[in-house]
């Protein structure tokens, strides 16, 4: 008999759903883990589900999950209760799961065992699907902004200039930046990267050209690999699991100005609300409001 085989989605937290030690990681933002989606049906023993707080991206995981398990395979979800952690039993009942439910630290905890026919799964796979959606752009739910271009994002379009050189996308989503970037002929090489599979994934899809490299993985790690760059762009993420984290976007800003060569500039967009001008002062030897609107402000700061 094989061992058991069990998976984990997400951030695991021990308290509310433990996870064994040999369980693999299977959530698109943790890289080097496995696809849940590329799962065979039936693999699995067991899952611990940290619940996506996106309606369409929770039942499309709960739905491969359940696909995933074996019958009597053990499902565990949890969510905070103001980040679909409420809605967690209905949605598993409405798959024809038996759901036990439990509170603790702000969170939902639901169990269910695998039923032998579970219902509406295909359904609810295709809702969450990667899909053509602005412009035409291929997205798919959980992506930032999935269904819609940021506005920071499009204050950022609106105010990039023709750029030159080698360059990269910190945090690249499904490739706005870099669509753009890559209209200039003087631009060398683009190395997009992002936590997130799926973005990789629908960035891939949305730019066919050579100069671009797309790379699944942590900013913060694989920037020291590229060598010095002659620009970089980004919006830098600000949520990390749910709360604000504005350590995040200040650790892309540090990054950024290792991997720029001297005179080398960084074009970054953020809320305006987002405390990045005294770091940005600190890396950079020149720092220029190049753009404000609606609540977010775009800089160059020049290395
Ligand atoms: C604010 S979004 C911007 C996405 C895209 N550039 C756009 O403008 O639509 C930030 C992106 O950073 C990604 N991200 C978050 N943490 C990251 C990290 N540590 N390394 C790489 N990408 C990260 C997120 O997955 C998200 O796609």
């Amino acid at each position: 008999m094989s061992p058991p085989r069990t998976a984990f989605y997400g951030p695991a937290d021990h308290d509310l759903a433990p996870v064994a030690a040999d369980a693999i990681q299977v959530s698109p933002m943790v890289a080097d883990g496995e696809d849940l989606i590329a799962l065979d049906d039936q693999s699995l023993d067991a899952i611990a589900i940290h619940a996506p707080a996106g309606v369409v991206e929770r039942r499309y995981v709960l739905a491969h999950a359940l696909r995933a398990l074996k019958v009597e395979g053990r499902l565990t979800a949890f969510g905070l209760k103001d980040r679909g952690g409420l809605r967690l039993r209905k949605e598993l009942e409405a798959f024809g799961c038996v759901v036990g439910e439990s509170s603790k630290k702000h969170n939902r905890i639901c169990v269910a065992l695998r039923p032998e026919t579970p219902v509406g799964l295909e359904d609810a796979i295709a809702a969450g699907a990667p899909r053509r959606a602005t412009d035409d752009l291929w997205t798919q739910p959980g992506i930032f902004s999935w269904d819609r271009l940021d506005p920071g994002t499009d204050l950022l379009l609106k105010t990039l200039p023709p750029l030159v050189g080698a360059g990269a996308d910190f945090g690249c989503g499904i490739g706005w930046l870099s669509r753009n970037a890559l209209t200039s002929q003087k631009v060398t090489k683009l190395t997009l990267i992002d936590l997130d599979r799926r973005a990789i994934d629908a960035a891939c899809r949305n730019i066919d050209d050579p100069r671009a490299d797309f790379v699944w993985g942590d900013v913060r790690q694989i920037a020291s690999t590229l060598g010095a760059l002659d620009f970089v762009v980004t919006n830098p993420p600000f949520h990390e699991t749910g709360g604000e984290d504005r350590s995040l976007g200040q650790a892309f800003i540090r990054t950024a100005a290792a991997s720029l060569r001297k005179g080398g500039d960084l074009w970054i967009v953020a809320n305006r609300h987002l405390p990045y001008e005294a770091i940005l002062a600190e890396h950079f030897a020149k720092v220029r409001l190049a753009g404000e609107t609606n609540g977010y402000k775009v800089y160059e700061a020049r290395k």
